[in-house]
């Protein structure tokens, strides 16, 4: 496994771009400096990682493997826009080649169109720009807010890849611990705001930990912001599979919302385009004056037959994608259902929502030894919470991410009885 440099050094020693020039120039005197790129500055992804512990693993037949390590939905989209993608292959000269760089007018249009009605708010196609997927939709909102030194204030246990993006990016991921609800607390972030913050970020529903932002914590992290003068990046990627009926929280709303929120929004979740890569934002039309710089220097425009896909969704799927929500809460049902089985064996269960189960182990084993023996020992591949925070906190030793999104009521229980036998000793 080739780990990188600044990977192997606790997350407390990695230093910042400018520090590490210093320590080029002064430790030039006895030795050639060793050049520390950006993608060096970060962490192997987990995903990626994870996925070597699969390697030359062979599963008994009547032991499949579990694989609940990612949130991705692993069918295809429904017919009808498969259909439309593969019409507007063969006959819209458009769909293969260059477009606008903040995506096709139709589906800013239809996305601004469903969030003004979802969130009761007004907001119009000049405030949406469509990126490559909400993971550039995060880079891009960075690039735009942040230089290098700057600081990021994001609730631990975080989602890996933006902590990936600010270490890239030079930015320092200031972390709020989140309370025992596994909700952040405006006040505790109040408390670690400096000269150098530029945003908060939170993500809601929440990836890891599961768990639902109440609408007044979302309010109450929005006027902190606007109060010191910061950006909050919300990342709604999930909000499609929220448990709540209507609008999760009341910010756009605020008739100047704009100057203050980015809302991110992912299509891979909702109607199964992950690999086309369709993502948006949601913000101020100087704030997507800057990102489009951004996009239009890395990608150019969002791939044509993903938007199309994702206008047809937006346009026809809404009743569909309201059964899949049924769906993701009818697993998150079974999953607190079936829980006791495991709390008797002294497991927690921290939170759970959308796509994810957040979990504490009783056993003394790290959660990182753990999950590479349930890998051959139980077929159980789920990623370790030292996955979501700095290195050497303790709380990642305890915890695991589940993600239950692609495991049905029976493969949960299956996961349950492999979990309760399960003793590493
Ligand atoms: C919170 C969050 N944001 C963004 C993404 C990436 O979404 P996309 O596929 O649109 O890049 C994910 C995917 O797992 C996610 O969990």
């Amino acid at each position: 496994m080739s780990h990188s440099l600044a990977q192997a050094l606790p997350a407390d020693q990695r230093l910042p771009f400018d520090d590490r020039k210093t320590l080029m120039t002064t430790s030039s005197i006895s030795a050639p400096a060793r050049h520390t790129t950006s993608t060096e500055a970060t962490f192997c992804s987990p995903i990626v990682e994870s996925r070597r512990w699969l390697e030359g693993v062979d599963f008994p037949s009547n032991r499949p493997l579990i694989n609940v390590s990612q949130a991705a939905p692993t069918e295809m989209p429904p017919e009808g826009l498969r259909q439309a993608m593969a019409e507007a292959a063969l006959t819209q000269v458009d769909a293969h080649l260059y477009g606008a760089v903040l995506g096709r007018d139709d589906l800013r249009n239809a996305l601004a169109g469903q969030i003004s009605a979802h969130y009761g708010g007004a907001v119009g196609a000049a405030n949406v720009g469509i990126t490559s997927g909400c993971n550039q939709a995060f880079a891009a909102s960075i690039a735009a807010l942040c230089s290098y030194g700057d600081e990021v204030i994001i609730p631990v246990p975080w989602y890996f890849n933006h902590k990936m993006w600010l270490d890239m990016s030079g930015v320092t991921a200031v972390p709020l611990q989140v309370g025992t609800d596994m909700v952040p607390d405006p006040k505790a972030a109040a408390a670690l705001i400096s000269p150098r913050t530029r945003a908060i970020v939170l993500v809601t529903p929440n990836n890891p930990c599961g768990v639902e932002y109440p609408a007044g914590v979302v309010r109450a992290f929005f006027d902190l912001a606007r109060e010191k003068g910061l950006t909050l990046i919300v990342d709604e990627t999930y909000r499609d599979f929220d448990s709540r009926e209507g609008a999760p929280h009341d910010l756009f709303m605020d008739p100047s919302w704009d100057e203050t929120l980015i809302h991110l929004y992912s299509f891979s979740k909702a109607y199964r385009l992950t690999g086309h890569r369709v993502g948006a934002i949601a913000a101020g039309a100087a704030r997507l004056f800057e990102i489009e710089k951004f996009l239009d220097t890395l990608t150019i425009c969002p791939a044509q037959l993903g938007q199309i896909g994702a206008i047809w969704g937006l346009q026809n799927l809404q009743d569909w994608l309201a059964g899949e929500r049924r769906e993701i809460l009818d697993r998150k049902a079974a999953i607190e259902e079936g829980f006791p089985q495991l709390a008797e064996k002294g497991w927690s269960l921290l939170g759970c929502g959308a796509y994810f189960a957040y979990v504490e182990h009783p056993f003394s084993q790290a959660s990182e030894d753990l999950a590479k023996r349930l890998v051959t020992e139980a077929s159980i591949l789920m990623l370790p919470g030292s996955m979501f925070m700095p290195s050497g906190d303790p709380a990642g030793a305890r915890q695991f991410r589940i993600a239950f999104a692609n495991v049905d009521r029976a493969g949960i229980k299956t996961l349950f009885e492999r979990l309760a036998d399960f003793n590493p000793g």
